[in-house]
């Protein structure tokens, strides 16, 4: 694979600033965000007047702790428009997030604020190793998502040629990418699956296209995943993070030239570990829930979201701002079985251990009896192994789950393409339990 490494003079200034500079300014933003909130949104003043909090209480970053949180069910509790902090008619674009059960999420934007969006999907592509001038094919779906549009505006920022795919039409896809020859995709980890499906399919050999740089988020996905994608396609496969109620994606993204986490743009979104239980903060290292408040964001300013992502924040190491390691899960996606958590990525590291199995899978609880269960379904590599191949394989996986997750679970292997594929993000989670 080629070195990508950025030059260095062509990177924002402030992401090789001192920390004095960084914190500096983040405070000075961050005064300014509280006292935005406070003063145009109801639902900020209420929440802070009842947790005796004043914007102008805050001194240092750490005072930050003493200010509430808002989770998405404030969010919903203010649909469609509550959360807004200007009037109406400047809010230049809305996107949302389907949401699962009830009201999507709704989140606004100032033409400002799409012009800040913009510049940190550009910085996150140019950390990725796209340099201005190359092709940029984006599968993340465009519309109220914020994958596709997000990416779009920042790779035509970057100065980028942008094919504007959206997800969907595989088939296409595949065509677009041998008659184009893009340098970089952006797509989630497990559409680009279903890409390098097709392109077998096809006839098309993976490792023979233009692509350089795969910029995959949207949903967790493991190392282990990518050393299977950088092998399978011979490109970098770099992990860009975000989500709508802070901006959409381009919160953060990792260096093609360490690939150690991802550095959050900490000049526009503050980020704080907080115990998920306690809401307690936890000193940078520590595992728990990642929490955002806007520091530039005017139509919908956010203080102390609770995204319920899991990681750590580490200190920085290509960029001055620090790194959040790639995420394990979200809290509503962690499986209690029988008293034990555990994330879809746990699975998903220890199949692509053995070489029989495809990564394709999905988890499946379901209550036989009394107690919950779990099914592992996932998929063979190649159809010709013999039942005994196939016994070992399922016993060895099953072997690995209890010894390194400490549960039992059930294996059910299906043949090669015999799993529903993803066009966007995936649902590694099942749950047929009976309500
Ligand atoms: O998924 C924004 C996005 C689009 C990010 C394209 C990256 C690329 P939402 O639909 O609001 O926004 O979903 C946000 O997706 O809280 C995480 O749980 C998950 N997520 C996003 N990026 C990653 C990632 C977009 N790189 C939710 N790794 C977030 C793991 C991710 N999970």
């Amino acid at each position: 694979m080629q070195d990508l490494t950025p030059a260095r003079e062509t990177l924002d200034p402030i992401e090789v600033a001192s920390i004095d500079e960084l914190r500096s300014l983040q405070l000075e933003r961050l005064r300014w965000s509280l006292g935005h909130a406070y003063e145009h949104v109801a639902h900020y003043r209420a929440a802070f007047d009842e947790a005796g909090v004043h914007p102008g209480d805050l001194r240092e970053l750490s005072d930050l702790s003493r200010f509430p949180f808002t989770t998405k069910q404030d969010l919903r509790a203010n649909y469609p428009f509550g959360m807004f902090a200007v009037p109406r008619e400047q809010v230049a674009r809305v996107h949302a997030s389907s949401g699962t059960t009830g009201k999507p999420t709704v989140v606004g934007y100032t033409q400002r604020d799409i012009d800040t969006w913009a510049s940190v999907v550009a910085r996150s592509i140019r950390a990725s190793g796209v340099r201005p001038g190359m092709r940029v094919h984006i599968a993340y779906g465009y519309g109220l998502f914020t994958g596709g549009l997000g990416a779009h505006y920042g790779a035509e920022r970057l100065g980028c040629t942008v094919i504007p795919v959206s997800g969907g039409m595989t088939e296409r896809q595949i065509q677009l990418i041998v008659d184009f020859e893009p340098d970089a995709i952006m797509v989630t980890p497990s559409y680009m699956l279903s890409l390098l499906d097709e392109m077998r399919a096809q006839g098309v050999d993976p490792q023979g296209t233009s692509l350089k740089v795969g910029i995959f988020g949207a949903e967790p996905w493991t190392e282990a995943m990518r050393a299977e994608m950088e092998e399978a396609l011979d490109m970098h496969a770099v992990d860009i993070y975000g989500l709508s109620e802070v901006i959409g994606p381009g919160v953060a993204n990792e260096c093609v030239e360490t690939k150690d986490g991802l550095h959050i743009w900490e000049d526009h979104f503050y980020p704080e570990i907080i115990d998920p239980v306690t809401g307690e903060v936890l000193p940078d290292g520590a595992e728990g829930e990642l929490v955002f408040t806007s520091l530039t964001k005017e139509a919908m300013p956010v203080v102390r979201y609770r995204t319920r992502d899991l990681t750590r924040l580490l200190p920085g190491t290509a960029r001055t701002m620090r790194r959040m390691e790639k995420i394990t899960g979200r809290s509503d996606d962690m499986i209690i079985l029988r008293g034990v958590n555990l994330f879809p990525t746990q699975v998903e590291e220890l199949i692509l251990d053995l070489p029989a199995l495809a990564p394709h899978f999905e988890c499946v609880l379901s209550r036989p009896d009394r107690l919950d269960e779990l099914t592992v379904r996932v998929e063979l590599r190649d159809t010709g192994l013999t039942a005994d191949e196939r016994a070992s394989v399922a016993a060895r996986l099953r072997g690995q789950v209890k010894a390194r997750i400490g549960v039992s679970v059930g294996i059910e292997l299906v043949e090669p393409m015999g799993l529903v594929r993803s066009v966007g993000k995936i649902k590694r989670v099942r749950d047929e339990r009976p309500a």
